[in-house]
């Protein structure tokens, strides 16, 4: 049955499923942003946008919903608009005020947390213009997907010019590992 040939070669796509959860996070979507204000509030909308772009694009990799390359497009700007200086700049130095759930460590690891942020930016970035690329196959896109793991270390993955010439799976994968490495370490695990 054509059923299980799909759960196949999703399979190796979504060994990332996991990783898909720490990346929307345990809550989900319907996470409550009550009693939030300020800096605070403005971080978790945006989050939560990011959240909503990404589980769409989920939906398109996965099959469950038609791919389509000029949303992909817009939802990978939208996030991508979401990271960098302007994810940063929304988390001054002790903005803590509940019900936060940022975690003291990112003022610690400022170099790291702001590393991250840039590079959410230049996944989606990458993810846009990879979006009109071919996709990734049962064989060719697994084994693009794993390329360039741990090679060089710690968070680094392969470079985004490289990935906005590979399937947009290999770009989305980059972005979501960098959601979850962010939220592993900056954000309460509830
Ligand atoms: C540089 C670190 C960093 C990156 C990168 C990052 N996040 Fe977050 N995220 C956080 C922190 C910290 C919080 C908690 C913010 C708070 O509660 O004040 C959070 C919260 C969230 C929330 C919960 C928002 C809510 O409703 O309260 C969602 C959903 C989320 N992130 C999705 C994403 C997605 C999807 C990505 C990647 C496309 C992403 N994040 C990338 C640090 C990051």
């Amino acid at each position: 049955m054509t059923q299980r040939r799909r759960q196949a070669s999703y399979a190796v796509l979504w060994a990332g499923a996991a990783l898909l959860a720490g990346a929307l996070g345990s809550a989900g979507l319907v996470a409550a942003h009550t009693g939030a204000s300020g800096v605070v509030k403005e971080r978790m909308d945006q989050m939560k946008d990011a959240g909503d772009a990404t589980k769409a694009l989920a939906d398109m990799m996965r099959g469950k919903s038609a791919y389509d390359a000029a949303a992909v497009r817009r939802l990978a700007d939208r996030i991508a608009g979401h990271g960098g200086d302007a994810l940063t700049e929304n988390f001054p130095e002790g903005s803590l005020d509940p019900p936060t759930e940022a975690r003291p460590e990112i003022w610690e690891n400022w170099s790291r947390f702001e590393d991250l942020a840039h590079r959410m930016e230049a996944y989606a970035r990458a993810l846009a213009k990879a979006a009109d690329n071919p996709r990734a196959g049962d064989q060719a896109g697994s084994g693009m997907m794993g390329q360039g793991g741990g090679m060089m270390g710690g968070d680094a993955g392969p470079p985004p010019e490289r990935l906005a010439k590979a399937p947009p799976e290999a770009a989305f994968r980059r972005l979501t590992q960098t959601c979850s490495a962010c939220h592993k370490s900056f954000r309460v695990d509830k």
